[in-house]
C-alpha cells in the first residue's frame, strides 16, 4: 500500500479528506500537522487507531523534519492542505499567512522534488481569481488577482507550484474550490459561526449590507474532486470546484434561520470586511469534462447535514467558542455606521 502524505490534515478539509480517503483502504496516510488555533486532533479521534494512519507534529516550513517524513515513512504523493485561511486574521496580521502558504509550500515542494515525489496536489482557493461582478464566472484561464492578503498567500504557494513544474517538470496539480462548508469547520467561517452563534441565540455578524455572493460546496463534494484531480488530473493543470450553490449572505443567514426556528432578530449588520470582495462563482465545466466530477450535493441538503452534524456535536464547538477566538472581531467589527 503507497502512502500519501497530507499536510494541514487536522484542519477542516483536511480532515474531511483524510475520512473520505481512509473509508477507500487504498492508501496509508500520514498527517502532517502543525496543531495552530483551528488544528485539532478530536477531528480525527475516530481513526487514531486505525492502522493505515499515521499523525506526526510539526510545521510544514520545518525542512529538516518534512525531509525526514518523507523519508523515513516512504512518502509517494503529496496533498497539501496546510494554511492559514481566514481572511479577516489575514487582515489583521499577514505575517502566518506568508509563512505557512508560502514559504511552507516551497519547503515541502523543495523536498518533495529531492524525494522524487510521483504526485503533488496543491489545495487552493477560488479567492486568487479576485472579485466578480454580478456576471461571470471564475475558470482555470482567469488572471490571478487575488485582493485579501490570504488570497494573495495563495496565489503564491500555487505561482510557486506553477513554477516547479514549469522549470523541474515537476508532477504537480493544482485544485481550486468555492467556499466549503460541512463537518468540522472551525466557528470562525461563515457557517459555523453562525449555525453555533444562532444555537446559542447570539447576535450574528453580517458585513456590511449581507449582498455579498459566495458558491458555496459541501465539503463532501470537494474531497471527491480531490480525489478525482489526484487520480486522473494531468501534471500542470489547474481544475476549479463548485458546488452550483451561488448565495448572498443575507439568504444563507436566513435560511438557517428558518431551519433552526429562530428569529431574524439576531441579525446584526455590522462595519463591512476591508477590501471585501463582492462575488465569487465558479465555472467547473474543465473538472466535469476531463475528470468526470460534478457536485452531487445542493445547498439545501449539505446546509441540513451540516446543522444536524453541529447540532449532534456540541461539546466539540462548545470547547471551541469559550476559547479566544472571538477576540479579533471586538476590534474590527463594531456596528456599522
Ligand atoms: P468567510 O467564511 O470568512 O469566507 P470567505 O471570506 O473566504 O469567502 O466569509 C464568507 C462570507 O460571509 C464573506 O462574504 C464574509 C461574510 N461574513 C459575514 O458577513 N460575517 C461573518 O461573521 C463572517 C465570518 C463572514
Amino acid at each position: 500500500m503507497q502512502t500519501i502524505l497530507v499536510t494541514g490534515g487536522c484542519g477542516f478539509i483536511g480532515s474531511n479528506f483524510i475520512h473520505y480517503m481512509l473509508n477507500q483502504n487504498k492508501y496509508r496516510i500520514v498527517n502532517l500537522d502543525a496543531l495552530t488555533y483551528s488544528g485539532n486532533l478530536e477531528n480525527l479521534k475516530d481513526i487514531e487507531e486505525d492502522l493505515n494512519y499515521k499523525f506526526i507534529h510539526g510545521r510544514v516550513e520545518d525542512a529538516k523534519l518534512v525531509n525526514k517524513v518523507i523519508k523515513e515513512e516512504e512518502i509517494s504523493f503529496i496533498i497539501h492542505f496546510a494554511a492559514e485561511s481566514h481572511v479577516d486574521r489575514s487582515i489583521m496580521d499577514s505575517t502566518p499567512f506568508i509563512k505557512t502558504n508560502i514559504f511552507g509550500t516551497q519547503v515541502l515542494l523543495d523536498s518533495a522534488r529531492l524525494n522524487n515525489i510521483e504526485k503533488f496536489i496543491q489545495v487552493s482557493t477560488d479567492e486568487v481569481y479576485g472579485s466578480l461582478s454580478s456576471e461571470g464566472y471564475f475558470t482555470e484561464e482567469t488572471p490571478l488577482a487575488p485582493n485579501s492578503p490570504y488570497s494573495a498567500s495563495k496565489a503564491g504557494g500555487d505561482l510557486l507550484v506553477r513554477s516547479y513544474v514549469e522549470t523541474y517538470g515537476f508532477p504537480a496539480t493544482i485544485v481550486r474550490c468555492s467556499n466549503n462548508y460541512g463537518f468540522y469547520q472551525f466557528p470562525e467561517k461563515f457557517i459555523p459561526l453562525l449555525i453555533t452563534n444562532i444555537l446559542k441565540d447570539e447576535n450574528i455578524p453580517l458585513y456590511g449590507d449581507g449582498l455579498n455572493v459566495r458558491d458555496w460546496i459541501y465539503v463532501e463534494d470537494f474531497c471527491r474532486g480531490i480525489d478525482f484531480a489526484f487520480h486522473k488530473g494531468k501534471n500542470g493543470e489547474v481544475y476549479n470546484f463548485g458546488g452550483n450553490g451561488e448565495k448572498t449572505n443575507l439568504f444563507v443567514v436566513e435560511y438557517i434561520l428558518r431551519c433552526l426556528n429562530k428569529p431574524k432578530s439576531l441579525i446584526k449588520f455590522v462595519k463591512d470586511r476591508l477590501g471585501h470582495d463582492k462575488r465569487y462563482a465558479i465555472d467547473f465545466s474543465k473538472s466535469k469534462r476531463d475528470l468526470g466530477w460534478e457536485p452531487i450535493y445542493i445547498f439545501e441538503e449539505g446546509i441540513k447535514h451540516t446543522i444536524d452534524w453541529y447540532l449532534n456535536n456540541k461539546e466539540w464547538w462548545e470547547r471551541i467558542k469559550s476559547g479566544e477566538y472571538l477576540r479579533y472581531y471586538e476590534q474590527m467589527y463594531g456596528e456599522r455606521d
